[in-house]
């Protein structure tokens, strides 16, 4: 009943008309607004900073901060200009060169996002990683990308310290709270309180094509890949922030995402800044009370969230939101996974406003399916492309697109908007196969309706997408052999009612193991130490082996059907590779 309703939504916003918008679109709309010209240099950093500045906006707030022990900070965009011009000096300084990796593994502590605009401003190349990742997860993402810096705090150095010596190309771990620490060779400290402002830092003439920002993002085959991104993505993003985040001068923004993942980059640093609208950041997990208190306490006015965090607020009830003043509240955005009708009826119920879905990928950098505000909604549709995108459902055969609504296939986009990836790190082929028939192949499925709505289906791999972090099986998988008593394994999604999918682990153990729970909690706690607590199985089922082509690769399919009660389909053909 609720699926086939539209909440019509007629509202002054930034996009005007989606329909309008469509006719005789040009990324040059943004070039112009961001005063710049083709072939001028393009710096990311400069435009989050220096430009807002020279608007006249020095003075406003940039950035307000909570840590989770209740302290505050504000910073303006004149202090983000000079702090992030102090940061590039000091790596500079400790001799990191243009187009080297400088790792961000840091919570969401202010430090974070200053060194992220100081990084692009030398010309680094920044490689922001969660920084719950165990020693593993860590190890395979900074040996991939030969990172040379990493900027860190205390409490994560542990990690960084054991493998350091696997590590040949890491030269400097920079610590942003080192006080009372002993450091060791090859670690500095750099206290942003105590460090001298900088007027002036010799910018990093980056043009377009420049490389950016490298996400780590996870594939079916093989570890995570290194997603490369550049200067150029900041057309995209700071348009994309503007008509689908509906973003304005008097806005106080939310992002909840964090920066190790890319929306919190795309959408929790580079939007809302190159807009030069103010943000805001609680560096503290979900909490229902502790999250409305955040949104009454900073008047946030939008707010860009998960469809897990918002069941996870639906469980609390409308009640605990009603408990607090939220009208603050003018537009609320979701990505990640799929947004459920329900979870938009209970958003208006909740706070007088749908959630409005948007759908894009690591690789895409930003938004290109959405729903906009002042456009009809369709509860439980990702909503229509982005003027300058050109998306399809392909037949998964011919890569052509479906030419009647309603038919199952894969999301094709027309490669070359601003800040579609350029390669992943060292994985050219990878890259590759991820054209064909002209289309950027998304490995999403989705049906296209008559309106020219899209809804999505499921992924058209095996990755896991636990509360909108994807999860490749084959990195659960190599830890999990790295146990003692793990003679094989698979890892596959499993339904769960909030997170959408949670990974499943099924092992087969060597001789002279026996299952059990103890055995079960000790590999689960196993996985979390060396990858992170989102890729560590919620469930193990220990098995005497595990199905297999015959050539002997294991097949996730027949495991992953029958944890989603679906048919495994003909056993005969799926054993054949
Ligand atoms: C994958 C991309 C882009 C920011 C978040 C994650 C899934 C993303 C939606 C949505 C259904 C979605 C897709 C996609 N996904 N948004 N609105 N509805 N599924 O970036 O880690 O690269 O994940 O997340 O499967 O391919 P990412």
């Amino acid at each position: 009943m609720y699926a086939t309703e539209i909440l019509e939504e007629k509202r002054l916003c930034n996009i005007g008309s989606y329909e309008e918008r469509l006719g005789g679109f040009n990324w040059a709309i943004a070039e112009k607004e961001m005063g710049w010209g083709r072939g001028d240099p393009l710096n990311i950093g400069w435009h989050l900073t220096d430009r807002i500045c020279r608007l006249g906006l020095a003075r406003k707030p940039a950035l307000l901060w909570e840590g989770s022990d209740g302290r505050e900070r504000t910073y303006t965009f004149g202090d983000l200009r000079l702090l992030s011009n102090a940061v590039a000096a000091a790596l500079s300084r400790l001799g990191l060169q243009p187009s080297e990796r400088v790792c961000l593994f840091l919570d969401r502590v202010p430090e974070l996002y200053i060194a992220f605009v100081g990084i692009l401003k030398m010309g680094g190349i920044v490689q922001p990683l969660f920084s719950a990742f165990g020693e593993e997860s860590l190890l395979t993402r900074l040996l991939d990308a030969g990172t040379a810096a990493v900027l860190t705090q205390k409490k994560h150095l542990g990690k960084l310290r054991r493998i350091r010596a696997r590590l040949p190309a890491l030269r400097t771990i920079v610590v942003v709270d080192a006080e009372g620490l002993a450091l060791k060779d090859g670690e500095v400290a750099l206290d942003l309180d105590s460090e001298p402002r900088l007027e002036r830092f010799p910018l990093f003439p980056a043009t377009a094509e420049t490389p950016s920002i490298l996400h780590y993002t996870s594939g079916t085959t093989g570890q995570p890949k290194g997603a490369q991104h550049v200067h150029h993505s900041l057309v995209s993003q700071y348009l994309t922030a503007k008509w689908v985040l509906d973003l304005r001068s008097d806005d106080v923004y939310w992002c909840n995402a964090d920066p190790g993942w890319v929306t919190g980059t795309s959408y929790g640093i580079i939007g809302p800044w190159s807009n030069g609208v103010t943000q805001a950041v609680l560096d503290s997990g979900f909490g229902a009370d502790r999250w409305y208190g955040f949104i009454e306490r900073r008047r946030i006015s939008v707010w860009y969230s998960a469809p897990t965090a918002i069941r996870l607020l639906m469980r609390e009830g409308t009640q605990t939101a009603k408990r607090h003043d939220l009208s603050s509240l003018r537009h609320l955005a979701s990505v990640g996974e799929p947004l459920n009708p329900e979870a938009v009826h209970w958003s208006r119920e909740a706070f007088g406003l749908p959630f409005h879905d948007t759908y894009w990928q690591t690789e895409t950098g930003c938004i290109v399916i959405s729903n906009y505000p002042g456009m009809p909604v369709k509860p439980g549709s990702m909503g229509k492309p982005f003027p300058g995108i050109a998306a399809a459902v392909l037949d998964p055969t011919t890569l052509e697109p479906h030419r009647e609504p309603g038919r199952v296939g894969v999301i094709g986009l027309r490669p070359g908007w601003p800040s579609m990836i350029r390669g992943y790190w060292n994985n050219p082929d990878g890259y590759a196969k991820k054209f064909a028939n002209g289309w950027y192949l998304t490995g999403d499925r989705a049906t296209v309706d008559a309106d020219g709505y899209f809804w999505f289906v499921g992924r058209d791999d095996d990755v896991i997408n636990t509360g909108g972090h994807l999860v490749g099986p084959f990195e659960v998988e190599s830890a999990l052999l790295e146990h003692p008593a793990v003679a094989e394994s698979a890892a596959v999604a499993k339904p769960h009612p909030v997170n959408m999918e949670v990974v499943k682990a099924f092992i087969a153990l060597k001789p002279g193991f026996t299952p059990g729970p103890d055995l079960e909690i000790e590999i689960m706690n196993f996985v979390r130490k060396r990858l992170s607590p989102i890729a560590m199985p919620q469930e193990i089922a220990f098995v005497a082996s595990l199905p297999r082509t015959r050539s002997g690769k294991i097949v996730r399919r027949v495991l992953r059907a029958a944890e989603w009660g679906e048919p495994v389909g003909d056993l005969s053909t799926l054993m054949e590779d």
